[in-house]
């Protein structure tokens, strides 16, 4: 359809970029990334209401998302040359063509398009490479300034290989250590730095690139007051079990893997440095918090595996304000199978245990209205959570 819309107008359009990528590797990729040489957002403007949806547009760089009625996204772009003012800059704009828009990217292997107007519908278009490189499994950019253009691209070269199981190609990489030592990473805002970063921790197992990030010198410009060392590794290779393990159950919705790993990756330094971290990188509320109030976790770890007696309830007293991502670093924290069992007791009677009895019950029977209701329902949560009581009956009698 998108290639029938630009026949229409007379532009052409291609997909490009990471979705070919992944269609070449049989990798399932839902982000649809269009191309147009002519103008991008009349040809938006046109697939929306073809498919009867809407296009987000955005004037100033040519760009625009075309969402469908049940929300699926489309990116569209004007073909474009980008000139870099100066190293480590977001770009400057121009109109071009495919050609041009495919060569400003940062990988050979992210270079390839795909005709859609049905004339050429499906041809590979491969300019630079880019299925030699995807066969031979080598990330390799394109001209040598690329990475003083953009030090982010050391960081997606990393994430790249590591997750296709990659080589960066040598030459590469000798660009890539050379704008290391050139310190060029050091010219990024922390606000890219941190996109990076969030990026890499996402992947499916981030341990890889991490590794990859100390070896090459990058992880100083990441995060310098951090050493990862042996025991954290520890604690981070085993962070996919337990996130698959919660995802199984109960808390994966919403569950952030990035914000575990960063729990797992800041638990040994102070306080002070963690407030730097936080302050620098302005994560947003809801992050910092949880970053700042994970600092409690592995000491609630200990006191969890020291005193065995604790109930339920008591547990709900001092797990009841954490986060999943919190739940998730707890474990982790846990080396006793008992505690971790209780915890999982814990969080499973938590889904079921409703309280009965509500407000009304209680001006029925007479109580006047204020706190003291809170202290009765949170009393009889309680109850609940440590079995005393089940049924409505009981907790009437409890109350009385
Ligand atoms: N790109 C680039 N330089 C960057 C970021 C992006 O050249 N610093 C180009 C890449 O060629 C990429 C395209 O922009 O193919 C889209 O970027 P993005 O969506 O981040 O990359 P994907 O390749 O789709 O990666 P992922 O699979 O991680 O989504």
């Amino acid at each position: 359809i998108a290639g029938v819309v630009a026949e229409d107008l007379g532009f052409m359009v291609y997909m490009v970029g990471g979705i070919v990528r992944d269609l070449l590797l049989g990798v399932p990729n839902y982000d649809i990334d269009l191309v147009v040489e002519g103008e991008g957002l009349v040809f938006a403007r046109a697939l929306a209401q073809r498919l009867g949806g809407r296009a987000r547009v955005h004037e100033r760089f040519q760009t625009a998302v075309v969402v469908l009625p049940d929300g699926f996204k489309i990116d569209v772009a004007t073909a474009r040359t980008e000139y870099y003012e100066f190293p480590a800059a977001l770009p400057v704009v121009h109109r071009s063509s495919i050609r041009e828009d495919l060569y400003r990217r940062d990988f050979t292997i992210n270079t390839m398009a795909i005709c859609l107007n049905p004339g050429r519908f499906g041809e590979l278009i491969d300019y630079f490479g880019g299925r030699k490189d995807l066969k031979e499994g080598l990330i390799r950019i394109l001209y040598n300034l690329s990475f003083v253009e953009d030090p982010t691209r050391i960081l997606r070269a990393i994430r790249f290989e590591q997750r296709y199981k990659f080589q960066i190609e040598a030459e590469t990489l000798r660009l890539a250590r050379d704008a290391i030592d050139r310190r060029l990473l050091g010219k990024l805002s922390h606000k890219r730095i941190l996109h990076e970063l969030i990026l890499i921790l996402e992947e499916k197992d981030p341990l890889p690139a991490l590794r990859r990030m100390d070896e090459i010198g990058v992880w100083e410009y990441v995060m310098p007051e951090v050493r990862l060392d042996s025991e954290t590794w520890i604690m981070l290779r085993r962070v996919p079990r337990v996130l698959g393990w919660l995802a199984e159950r109960w808390l994966n919705i919403g569950l952030r893997s990035w914000v575990v790993y960063l729990l797992v990756i800041l638990q040994k330094l102070p306080d002070s440095a963690v407030e730097e971290i936080v302050h620098r990188y302005r994560f947003d509320r809801d992050v910092t918090e949880i970053l700042l109030m994970g600092r409690e976790v592995p000491g609630l770890a200990v006191e969890i595996e020291e005193i065995q007696s604790l109930s339920m309830s008591d547990l709900n007293k001092k797990l009841r304000k954490l986060s999943g991502e919190h739940i998730a670093f707890l474990l982790l924290c846990l080396n006793r199978p008992e505690s971790w069992e209780r915890v999982a007791r814990y969080l499973e009677l938590k889904q079921d245990v409703r309280v009965k009895v509500n407000g009304y019950d209680l001006k029925a029977l007479g109580l006047r209205e204020g706190p003291v209701y809170q202290k009765i329902l949170s009393d009889l949560y309680d109850a609940n959570l440590d079995g005393l009581v089940k049924t409505y009956d009981e907790e009437i009698e409890l109350v009385k």
